[in-house]
């Protein structure tokens, strides 16, 4: 009797976390920052920290994921997939999570001098086998508390100059 109610409540709180979890858009392939993530890579294995204001954080591309899945000792599809985006000379389509109307001025720059961190604004994305919006990180409601409590700008054209 305990043992199934403990295991009704372990389904339920399943199904919960399943239903709390913000669901993220299907990638061209099925990264998973988890997976990597338990593989103890950093951030910056694959994310380039932007040199210059204005610069973007890159997101790799099938040559940088071949720096070690070229040589893996269980070669899976995946390797035959990246060979193909090279062969064909095309970018991996990945598609965007975050991405801010053309409006809206954002500098990853400005912010990681200033400390902040990426899971701070992303999320837990080294949980995550999708990546998703879960903090709601492109809205303005998002923005502006964190401008008051740093103290930094918080007139309307700090975000909203054309630039
Ligand atoms: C092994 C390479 C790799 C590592 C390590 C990695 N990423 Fe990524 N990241 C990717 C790829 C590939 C994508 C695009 C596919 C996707 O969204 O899952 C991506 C997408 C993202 C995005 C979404 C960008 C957008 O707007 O679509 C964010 C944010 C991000 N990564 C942050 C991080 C953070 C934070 C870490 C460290 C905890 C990290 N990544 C570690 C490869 C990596
Ligand atoms: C620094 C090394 C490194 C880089 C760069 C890297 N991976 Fe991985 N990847 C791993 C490791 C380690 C694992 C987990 C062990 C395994 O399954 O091979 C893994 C596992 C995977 C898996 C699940 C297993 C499989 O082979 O299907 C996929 C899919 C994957 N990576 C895709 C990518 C993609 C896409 C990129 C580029 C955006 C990338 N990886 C970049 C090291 C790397
Ligand atoms: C202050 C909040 C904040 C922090 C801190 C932050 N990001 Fe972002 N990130 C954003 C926003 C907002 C966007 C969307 C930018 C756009 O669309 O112009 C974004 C976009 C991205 C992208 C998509 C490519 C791009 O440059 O638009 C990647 C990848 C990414 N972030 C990774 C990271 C990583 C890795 C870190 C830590 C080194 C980090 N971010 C720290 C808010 C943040
Ligand atoms: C973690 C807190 C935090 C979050 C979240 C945050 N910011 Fe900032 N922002 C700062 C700090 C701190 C500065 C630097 C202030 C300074 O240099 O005086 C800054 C600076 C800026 C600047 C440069 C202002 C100037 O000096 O010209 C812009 C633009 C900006 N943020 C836009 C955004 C947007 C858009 C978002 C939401 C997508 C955002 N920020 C989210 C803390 C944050
Ligand atoms: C710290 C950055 C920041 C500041 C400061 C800021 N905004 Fe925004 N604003 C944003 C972001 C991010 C969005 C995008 C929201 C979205 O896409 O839903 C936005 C969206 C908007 C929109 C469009 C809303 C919609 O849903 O279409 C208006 C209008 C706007 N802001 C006006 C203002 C005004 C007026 C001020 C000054 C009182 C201001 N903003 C200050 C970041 C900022």
């Amino acid at each position: 009797m305990f043992r199934s109610s403990l295991k009704y409540c372990t389904l339920l709180l399943t199904l919960f976390a399943a239903y709390a979890q913000i669901p993220g858009p299907a990638q061209p392939i099925p990264f998973s920052h988890k997976l990597h993530a338990e593989a103890k890579l950093t951030c910056s294995t694959c994310h380039s920290d932007p040199q210059k204001f204005g610069d973007s954080i890159e997101i790799p591309d099938a040559p940088k994921c071949l720096e070690c899945h070229a040589w893996s000792q269980n070669p899976t599809p995946t390797r035959a997939t990246l060979l193909s985006y090279v062969e064909k000379k095309q970018a991996i389509p990945w598609v965007r999570v975050f991405s801010l109307r053309d409006f809206v001025f954002f500098d990853h720059r400005y912010h990681l001098m200033n400390g902040a961190e990426c899971e701070g604004c992303h999320g837990p994305i080294s949980t995550e086998d999708v990546v998703a919006d879960q903090l709601n990180t492109t809205k303005m409601t998002f923005c502006q508390p964190c401008h008051v409590k740093t103290r930094a700008l918080t007139g309307c054209t700090t975000c909203h100059n054309q630039r």
